[in-house]
């Protein structure tokens, strides 16, 4: 291998610089030439492609997002696409690639591996959390702890004003970053895609809420909720329970900005340099993911058939302690 490529795919997340600054460091420290493939497979499509030297990734370890940039491609579901993707990687002489994304990234990515035995490691960035063969993705700890940041600001006003706030959060198919700051905020309700939601039993324990005598309140709801969204849940609540005052917060995607967390910087450098030894030792069609705080290799298929669950006993944990 002397030549190698990376694109960031899908949802951004804080930590996707980090990542590159360590696969463009370590590939150069390995005598390999890299090339940065900008707005991720559709930028493959379109050969937009820029040499990496060590100073293109100068100061960026701190920085949110990705200066690669990043799409989400649903051409890449065709063969024809993928054909067309091998072409033009042969014909900029690239003998490998590495992906940094989520799962609809892995899956376009195992097929390119697979179909034409093209070396290809995948690298966990998302703020979800919901990809196996790691314990932690790129861009989550961050995530999480913006939400917690605007939730603790959230107490302040709906305590003030004796308001119950529905506050949604992201996760269209999974509720990691809901379980999470729900715990760590002492959120009174937790509302997950995984788990059937019950507006009865929501209005229920706000009144054995008020019987304790708490007149605020903070329901974490994940937007792949299956009941809707915030707005939604809010609104059936309030017909159930209409004296109570209530508000919608949306945070949104200011949950996949900002300068990514030591955590995050960490775990992307350690799969950064993790990804390019991997090829060097020869791997292909795996994602590199960290386990026990030791680097992990997981082959890509699995990264996308098997899902990360969250552990149901925290969902009780969280109601006794927030009781
Ligand atoms: O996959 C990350 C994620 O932030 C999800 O939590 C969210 O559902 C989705 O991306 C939003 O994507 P978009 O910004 O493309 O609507």
């Amino acid at each position: 291998i002397k030549r190698i490529a990376l694109l960031t795919s899908g949802g951004d997340a804080p930590g996707m610089n980090a990542a590159i600054r360590a696969i463009v460091r370590t590939g150069i420290y390995n005598n390999l030439e890299v090339v940065g493939i900008k707005n991720g497979f559709s930028g493959l499509l379109k050969k937009d492609f820029v040499e990496m030297k060590s100073n293109s990734v100068s100061k960026i370890i701190s920085r949110g997002g990705t200066i690669l940039k990043s799409a989400r491609c649903k051409e890449f579901k065709l063969k024809e696409t993928r054909e067309k993707a091998f072409a033009n990687l042969r014909e900029m002489g690239i003998d490998a690639l590495i992906v940094n994304g989520g799962d609809g990234s892995f899956r376009g990515a195992d097929l390119l591996s697979k179909e034409f035995g093209f070396p290809v490691i995948g690298i966990p960035c998302t703020i979800d959390n919901d990809i196996y063969g790691t314990d932690f993705t790129i861009g989550f700890d961050t995530a999480i702890n913006t939400v917690i940041e605007a939730v603790d600001k959230i107490r302040d006003t709906a305590e003030s004003h004796n308001i119950i706030f529905f506050v949604e959060v992201m996760g269209r198919d999974s509720g990691f970053i809901a379980l999470y700051t729900s715990i760590a905020s002492g959120a009174e309700a937790t509302l997950l895609p995984e788990v059937k939601t019950d507006i009865k039993q929501i209005c229920s324990y706000m009144e054995q809420e008020r019987r304790a005598n708490k007149t605020s309140g903070i329901i974490i709801v994940a937007e792949g909720d299956k009941e809707g969204g915030a707005t939604e849940i809010a609104r059936k609540v309030k017909e159930q329970l209409p004296e109570y005052e209530t508000r919608v917060t949306i945070l949104g995607h200011i949950q996949r900005g900002g300068n990514p967390s030591c955590k995050d910087r960490v775990l992307a450098s350690i799969l950064g340099h993790g990804a390019v030894t991997a090829l060097l030792e020869g791997k292909q069609g795996v994602m590199v993911g960290m386990a026990h705080n030791r680097t992990v290799y997981t082959p890509l298929e699995e990264t996308y058939l098997k899902h990360d669950q969250i552990d149901h006993n925290w969902i009780e944990v969280s109601k006794i302690i927030s009781l």
